[in-house]
């Protein structure tokens, strides 16, 4: 459990600087996973210490997976192979991460012991019926809180077959779960999506030597086949940097250079975005690390104009909304966000958490059932919000203080652990006091 901590932030004159965000939150998970499951020795270095990505390394540890840390960003993991977990002796705690919650679910629904996955207040709150329905469906033995549909569940494991499964949401972690499961038992077993989400899975199991398609519309893959371990670097985390490029847009005279951030195209929507809002955002120095796109993003501020957004592009952009909320709040005219009920099940509902903060600074700012309308341009006062114990909801009211009138007060500000460890530190290093 966090601390409640709370921080104020205070407007900010021009931001420079060179920045180095943390490890990309979705790949670190991945890599101690996948190595886990695979044969030999694998190195992940550039790897995410923010306590999601712990909850994931801890749960491994408990499944008997010996960790060898060569540094803080270094892990050396001796994978035991598709047969090689061993039943826990505990409950698995997953912490506040509906990444390990859901892609554990389905290593989990394959493997032939007991196991039953917890979280905190908030995860407990979040739907799981989304991955435990389509693992039933492949056989699997699920008996969860509320119906089904929460965690605490217990998960009997074995008896797999494979599945053909139509997801009705463009979800990573649904599509991961079933691959996972799938990867695990003869046959193939395949899921569709109506829109492509990221694919940092499918990406890292074929290095890992896994025997995945990827189509229009969905993937397949083909289980029983070994993973051998394999060295990762982790890119920069585009969800971390987004924060400093809705910074670097809306202080005026500013200039920031973040280096070596993922821009796999299923998850630069954020780019996209802010491009298309107006703001000067440059890709230098691109290339590939481990099967993952990379680039240094060199961002100036901006005069932004608000934009339409709905579609295929809020999956690659769903965490970054928070943050598309505050670049709107100081943008002109209008903002819309459709098709992106989503965002109502993640770490807090983020449409009525962001409506709410954004509106006691003085952001004309208003719900929809699937999204929200902002209309830009108003100066945001300063003031107290809250964070809604969510990460992303505090840092983007910290970007958010850095343009505004007069200092912010944010509650409940430990939650940024969660996914940018030395976040308050790097804003530090890059503001001046107005
Ligand atoms: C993630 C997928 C997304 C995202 C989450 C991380 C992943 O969730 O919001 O922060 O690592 O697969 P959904 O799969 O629920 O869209």
């Amino acid at each position: 459990m966090h601390k409640a901590e709370s921080r104020t932030v205070s407007p900010a004159k021009g931001l420079h600087g060179e920045i180095v965000v943390p490890g990309d939150k979705s790949i670190s998970h991945r890599a101690i996973m996948f190595a886990s499951l695979a044969q030999g020795e694998s190195r992940i270095r550039g790897l995410l210490r923010g306590e999601d990505c712990l909850s994931t390394l801890a749960a491994f540890k408990s499944l008997g997976i010996d960790v060898v840390e060569k540094a803080d960003d270094e892990l050396i993991i001796h994978g035991r192979g598709l047969e090689g977990l061993q039943e826990p002796t505990d409950v698995v705690d997953c912490g506040n991460s509906g990444t390990t919650m859901r892609l554990m679910s389905g290593i989990l629904a394959a493997q032939p012991f007991f196991s039953v996955l917890t979280g905190d207040q908030y995860l407990r709150k979040r739907p799981m019926g989304r991955v435990i329905n389509p693992l039933a469906g492949m056989g699997a033995k699920i008996l969860g809180r509320d119906d089904n549909t929460k965690a605490p569940f217990a998960i009997d494991g074995g008896g797999l077959h494979p599945t053909e499964y139509h997801s009705p949401i463009a979800s990573a972690q649904v599509k991961s779960a079933l691959l996972l499961a799938g990867m695990q038992i003869e046959g193939t077993t395949t899921v569709y999506e109506p829109h492509l989400s990221r694919d940092h899975s499918e990406r890292m199991l074929r290095s890992f030597g896994a025997d995945l398609e990827s189509f229009s519309g969905g993937v397949r893959v083909t289980g029983r086949v070994n993973l051998q371990g394999c060295d990762v670097e982790v890119p920069g985390d585009i969800s971390s940097a987004a924060y400093f490029l809705v910074a670097g847009l809306i202080v005026p005279d500013s200039e920031l250079l973040l280096k070596n951030v993922g821009v796999n195209p299923t998850r630069s929507g954020i780019i996209d975005i802010l491009q298309q809002m107006g703001g000067s955002i440059e890709l230098t120095n691109q290339r590939e690390l481990s099967g993952e796109p990379v680039a240094d993003l060199l961002v100036k501020s901006s005069h932004l104009h608000g934009i339409d957004i709905g579609g295929s592009l809020i999956p690659r952009a769903i965490d970054e909304f928070p943050v598309v909320s505050v670049a709107a709040a100081y943008a002109t005219g209008v903002t819309t966000i459709r098709d992106a009920k989503e965002l109502r099940v993640k770490e807090t509902d983020r449409i009525a958490a962001m409506c709410e903060t954004l509106g006691t600074l003085g952001a004309d700012i208003e719900p929809r059932e699937d999204g929200m309308q902002i209309v830009g341009g108003k100066a945001l006062s300063g003031g107290r919000v809250n964070s809604f114990g969510d990460h992303r909801i505090a840092m983007s009211m910290a970007i958010a203080a850095l343009a505004s009138v007069t200092e912010i007060e944010i509650k409940d500000t430990a939650c940024t652990e969660t996914s940018f460890p030395g976040f308050w530190n790097l804003l530090t290093l890059i503001s001046k006091d107005a």
